[in-house]
């Protein structure tokens, strides 16, 4: 593995180890994005995925964050969308609609356009742009890399895009189980491939993102979720078991002590779940991440910081990552990121002088 700069500020890496630390570590999904203006300033010049591609383009924006707020991780500017990509389906960034697939898996014999990808060639990319980013982070912040969880992406590559239910997604799960199946698994065994690259490139944490895991019910959820979520940690922690690896099932209320025996050290709450009934569920199996309603911080400064506070004193000082329950949004006020960011500063470590 490469060497980069030694790190300044490890608490992230610290809190998700277990440890007691003097402050909060914080972090919002989505840090990257179209709410920054020196992030549309780069759009106004360059594609979504000429961004993505290019590994200076990916740092500068990876950065962007960190510049201008006292965040405590960098995530790696990319998407989801390139592991499908990589296994051999087009994908469109439509502005407005999001990532779209002209060609979608309509049926399983169109399975047989995937590819097994070498993904070193396929993301080869990315690999680098986590080493121009650590290079150019020198230190100040850990890099978080991710990955889309196979049952998210086998609902873009079914329905074609985002929708609101993934009606044709869901149908396949009941229409062809085991088809089903022999996608998410061709799908786990690349993330796994992906993901271990991304340590060896760089990334200090990983997140897995399953936007889509609260459309299951609680079956289909063990039967096509659960198990690859599974897999993908164990296959990643025996490979580097010292990296910490977050889960992100968006709306999974009913598996939270299912995820604490997983290998995952983390699991990141969206904003419907409390703090307190998560923290029962998984008890001291794991680290916490989340989880304020990103519609938060459109509120005026004060009640923002008042909505910061109630979060962290549910979590309490220990073994949690503040965070937002899902993203930032593009009409997100950048100042309104401060506030949240500098609340969780401020009452963390008030919380532990009290
Ligand atoms: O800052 C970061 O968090 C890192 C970058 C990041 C992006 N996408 C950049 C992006 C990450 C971690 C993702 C993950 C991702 N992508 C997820 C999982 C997280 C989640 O939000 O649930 C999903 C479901 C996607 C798929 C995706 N990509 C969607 C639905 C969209 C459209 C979103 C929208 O608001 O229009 C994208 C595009 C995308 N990915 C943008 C960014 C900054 C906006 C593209 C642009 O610049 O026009």
């Amino acid at each position: 593995m490469a060497s980069f700069p030694p790190l300044k500020n490890d608490l992230i890496l610290r809190t998700a180890r277990g440890e007691t630390t003097d402050r909060t570590p914080v972090w919002m999904m989505r840090q990257a994005g179209r709410y920054l203006p020196e992030y549309r300033a780069v759009r106004e010049e360059h594609s979504f995925f000429e961004v993505v591609e290019t590994p200076e383009l990916a740092a500068e924006v990876t950065i962007q964050p960190v510049e201008r707020l006292p965040v405590d991780a960098a995530i790696l500017f990319c998407d989801i969308m390139v592991v499908p990509e990589a296994m051999g389906l087009t994908v469109k960034m439509v502005s407005g609609q999001g990532p779209t697939f002209p060609q979608p898996l309509t049926t399983p014999e169109e399975m047989e356009r995937l590819v097994e990808p070498d993904v070193d060639a396929a993301l080869g990319h990315v690999f680098e742009a986590l080493a121009v980013t650590r290079t150019e982070l020198n230190g100040r912040v850990p890099l978080i890399g991710f990955a889309g969880a196979p049952w998210t992406l086998m609902a873009y590559m079914v329905e074609g895009g985002g929708s609101k239910s993934y009606r044709a997604a869901r149908r396949w799960l009941y229409r062809h189980p085991e088809a089903s199946k022999a996608l998410l698994q061709r799908t786990t065994d690349v993330i796994v491939e992906y993901l271990i690259g991304q340590v060896e490139a760089g990334a200090q944490m990983l997140q897995v993102f399953d936007s889509w895991a609260g459309l299951h019910s609680p079956d289909t959820f063990c039967t096509f979720c659960l198990p690859y979520l599974e897999e993908i940690a164990a296959r990643v922690k025996n490979a580097h078991p010292d990296v910490p690896l977050v889960v992100f099932a968006k709306g999974v209320h009913h598996a939270l002590e299912a995820l604490a025996d997983t290998d995952y050290d983390i699991i990141s709450l969206d904003w419907t779940m409390a703090p307190d009934t998560a923290r029962d569920a998984v008890a001291d199996r794991a680290v916490l991440q989340g989880n304020l309603d990103p519609c938060a911080l459109y509120a005026p400064p004060e009640v923002l910081r008042r909505e910061v506070h109630h979060m962290l004193a549910g979590f309490g000082p220990h073994q949690h990552i503040a965070n937002l329950g899902h993203g930032m949004l593009p009409d997100h006020d950048p100042e309104h990121a401060r506030v949240f960011v500098e609340a969780v500063h401020e009452h963390s470590e008030h919380m532990r002088t009290v």
